[in-house]
């Protein structure tokens, strides 16, 4: 048996990079007590000050008072072992490289030091759990929480059971995703990539296309998909969209263009040689575009404001 929703208390998390401190920061501002561990020093000394600016910039559009920010960074304890981070844990997240050996270790270790009641999630954008979970000796009470970036905002958390997985451990997953205001999205097969990273890699793969065939700048291509499909997708789906476009019409167009499509099966050239040159995007100050640092933060923060502004009117 592993423990209900209602009855966790305590939050762990492994790994504090991107997704980490946000996930941490999404369970403390609904009341949890989270503890958050990793191996690098430096992730760990900076998780309050990343958390703390992210709570400045919700907390200065009005979704938190500024009043609890100090009393969401007392929920997070910071510590600096595995095994301090999920002994008294009701619920654990990991979220460490995109490794396979590693998070299967990870999970093999959580097996051990845990309480037999703790759920075990791993926020892989696409192992199965079924592997991860080869070394554990209960697979059952293991899941996929999928979280999106920035975690803290992104309502959307797929979650996608293994082959063993428990009825139990869905539905606590799903209960404590819904207690902290997410929308968890039951993924039935464990197919590579789950929904969201399959749907956004078809797009991205077109869009790499478009761009180096010369079609169009990125600026434009990027100005073009924010102000229609962006614009679109923020309230209505892809298939209620058809719906109302016709289906008779998306028919025919799927018929004209879809032999005309990009379909490699690699990454594309131009991407490739981006990241060759050490050019990874924001993170190196160069990617499609260029950043600084004073830049970058204030893309951020728009990003975040923006963000905000759409929660506050959908959910
Ligand atoms: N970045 C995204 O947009 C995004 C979105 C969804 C899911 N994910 C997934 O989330 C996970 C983390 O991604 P990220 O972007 O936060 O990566 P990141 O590189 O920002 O952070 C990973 C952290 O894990 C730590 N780490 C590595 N091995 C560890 C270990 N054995 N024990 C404890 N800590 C360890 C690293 O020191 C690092 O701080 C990955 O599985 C990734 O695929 C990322």
């Amino acid at each position: 048996m592993v423990v209900a929703a209602a009855q966790v208390k305590k939050v762990g998390v492994i790994g504090a990079g991107t997704m980490g401190h946000g996930i941490a920061q999404a369970y403390a501002q609904e009341g949890y007590q989270v503890t958050i561990t990793d191996v690098s020093k430096s992730a760990l000394t900076g998780v309050k000050d990343r958390v703390k600016s992210n709570l400045e910039t919700i907390a200065r559009e009005g979704l938190i008072p500024q009043s609890e920010i100090e009393k969401i960074l007392a929920r997070i304890t910071v510590v600096d072992s595995l095994e301090n981070a999920v002994r008294d844990a009701d619920f654990v997240t990991e979220a460490v490289f995109e490794d396979l050996p590693t998070k299967t270790k990870i999970f093999h270790e959580m097996d051990k030091f845990c309480s037999p009641e703790c759920v075990l999630a791993s926020n892989t954008s696409s192992f199965p759990m079924t592997q991860i979970a080869s070394q554990m000796e209960r697979p059952e009470r293991a899941i996929v929480t999928h979280w999106m970036n920035p975690p803290y905002l992104v309502p959307l958390v797929e979650v996608v059971p293994g082959e063993k997985t428990s009825a139990e451990t869905y539905q606590t997953a799903y209960e404590i995703l819904v207690k902290i205001k997410k929308v968890p999205v039951k993924v039935q097969k464990e197919i590579l990539g789950f929904l969201i990273n399959r749907i956004q890699t078809a797009m991205n793969r077109e869009v790499y296309y478009l761009l180096e065939a010369g079609v169009a700048s990125a600026e434009d291509i990027d100005r073009a998909v924010v102000t229609s499909l962006g614009f679109r997708l923020a309230f209505l789906g892809p298939l209620l969209v058809r719906d109302l476009a016709g289906l008779d019409v998306d028919c025919k167009v799927a018929d004209t263009i879809l032999p005309e499509l990009d379909s490699s099966t690699q990454a594309n050239r131009l991407l490739k040689d981006l990241v060759k040159r050490g050019d990874y995007g924001a993170k190196t100050g160069k990617g499609f575009f260029s950043y600084t640092p004073e830049s970058l933060a204030e893309i951020i923060r728009e990003r975040d404001r923006r963000f905000i502004h759409l929660l506050k009117e959908l959910y």
